[in-house]
């Protein structure tokens, strides 16, 4: 049965996405109009992988939430679905928040959200009450169970909070069901539980698989766990942190914690703990495993800190990042666009071993929608050069740039003049590990971004630029002398 609620949002997509086509970035995944946040659900369900977000299909603003959906079947052509769900039930009226997706032996597709259900108190305050519900469906259709909530607050370990209680993560393993959920605990600070159930529906609480105390932000949202080329890894999104050194920024982040998993106390026993991306704009990533073994993982390509800024005219916010697959090398997360982005690259154009000293533009080299490698190398061994620096987007107003420096051994991304109509944070300077001044750096650009992956993935920073379509120069510049090679493919789709 379709609610009105959900038939509202429907009849409204099916109206006016039509007039936004032509604003839309090519491959990144965006609602099509209003608001996303999170990726949901992100999934493989027969043979094809879904992708729901988080989303208000009405405002280019937060509102109560919705799941929007799309799928694919090679992580770069989406195809639009019908909103999936809308806060239309008592237990989530205030909100259907983030959660994942898993196939069920029956072939039915099985949503597990977090449904928001708000109270006020008599001192006027609002509290939220936050418990996991599902829906089961046939990856169009879905209804939500008479069942719900199937975890709530009786499933808590004691000092769990009911009001910060959310974003499960659902898995199958071995003929089990298994899930991950974030939840705050007596020190006020994150934890993420585990869970496991025989058939999805009935669950028990197993163990606190990892703990913030209060270290790395606050409450953790959104969790994933997985294994990957041997080594157990979490990720999860903190509210509230303090910046540590250059690894963490302030605010919402993003966290990586890498490690062996005690069988015995279902506990990550961590190794390293490092941010997942070292950009402006990334939160709440998600992962898959596809169908030849790879582990994907997108993320929401924007942050809440920076949320309220777009340009008046445009009828989205809120784009996904690229589907990034991913490994665990030397204890590190490393992340490269999904291979399938290959597909789209069209005119190739290379140079090697170009001279910079001041700044120069290369013929051919420009482009707004471009997959381009550089490599960076000192032009003179005795003299190390003092910085490096790439423009991209750029016209007489407009630039971005990426600026790394020997000295200091860090990167910085700068795009206080790339359209933003808000004085937000537009600068992110990071560290990277880049002996002797030699660097490659990778970016895929799409109309309203700019994915860096450095030095084959080891670290990515992700970025929106609202610069006009038409900046669409890129040079290089330096103080001391730099040699280069670049490879340049523009991307292209039907
Ligand atoms: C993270 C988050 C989630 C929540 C959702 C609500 O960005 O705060 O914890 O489920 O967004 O939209």
């Amino acid at each position: 049965m379709i609610s009105k609620k959900l038939q509202r949002a429907r009849d409204f997509e099916k109206k006016y996405l039509p007039y936004t086509k032509d604003e839309l970035p090519k491959f990144h995944v965006t609602g099509g109009i209003g608001w996303i946040n999170d990726p949901n659900g992100f999934a493989p369900y027969k043979g094809e992988y879904h992708l729901f977000f988080q989303y208000y299909p009405y405002d280019t603003r937060w509102g109560p939430m919705h799941w929007g959906h799309v799928k694919t079947k090679d992580f770069i052509h989406w195809e639009r679905l019908p909103a999936a769900l809308a806060p239309d039930s008592d237990y989530d009226k205030d909100g259907c928040f983030s959660g994942g997706a898993v196939e069920l032996p029956d072939g039915r597709h099985m949503l597990l959200y977090t449904g928001v259900r708000n109270v006020r108190r008599r001192n006027g305050k609002m509290e939220s009450f936050q418990t996991q519900c599902a829906a089961i469906g046939d990856g169009v259709d879905y209804e939500k169970l008479s069942l719900n909530p199937i975890i709530d607050a009786s499933l808590l370990p004691e000092g769990g909070s009911v009001h910060d209680f959310r974003d499960p993560k659902i898995w199958r393993e071995n003929d089990k069901f298994y899930t991950v959920i974030g939840n705050r605990c007596a020190d006020g600070s994150g934890t993420i539980l585990l869970f496991e159930s025989e058939d999805a529906l009935h669950w028990r609480y197993v163990s606190v698989v990892a703990a913030c105390h209060n270290q790395f932000g606050r409450m953790w949202e959104c969790p994933d766990f997985f294994r990957l080329d041997g080594k157990t890894v979490l990720l999860t999104s903190p509210q509230e942190m303090a910046a540590i050194g250059l690894e963490f920024h302030p605010g919402n982040g993003t966290v990586c914690l890498i490690g062996s998993f005690d069988q015995s106390t279902h506990h990550l026993m961590r190794e390293n703990v490092q941010a997942i991306d070292y950009g402006l704009d990334f939160y709440a990533p998600q992962t898959l495993e596809t169908s030849d073994g790879r582990r994907v993982m997108i993320g929401w390509m924007q942050n809440w800190e920076t949320s309220g800024s777009l340009p008046q005219e445009l009828r989205f916010f809120g784009q996904m990042t690229l589907p990034r697959e991913l490994h665990v090398k030397n204890g590190r997360l490393y992340q490269l666009p999904v291979r399938e982005l290959e597909a789209c690259r069209g005119v190739r154009i290379d140079y090697r071993n170009v001279m910079v000293n001041g700044e120069t533009t290369l013929r051919g080299i420009g482009g707004r929608y471009l997959d381009m490698r550089v490599t960076v190398r000192p032009g003179n061994e005795n003299n190390m050069y003092k910085w490096f620096r790439l423009y991209v987007a750029k016209d007489g107003e407009n630039y971005t740039y990426i600026r790394y420096k020997p000295e200091t051994g860090t990167i910085k991304v700068d795009r206080t003049h790339s359209g933003f109509p808000h004085d937000i944070v537009n600068v992110r300077e990071f560290q990277v590990n880049t002996p002797n001044g030699e660097l490659e750096l990778r970016i895929v650009m799409d109309r309203y971004s700019l994915e860096l992956f450095v030095n084959g993935g080891e670290q990515a920073a992700s970025c929106t630029l609202y610069t006009p379509e038409s900046a669409d120069a890129i040079s290089f510049a330096s103080d001391g002398m730099v040699l280069l090679d670049v490879e340049k493919y523009d991307l292209v789709w039907e």
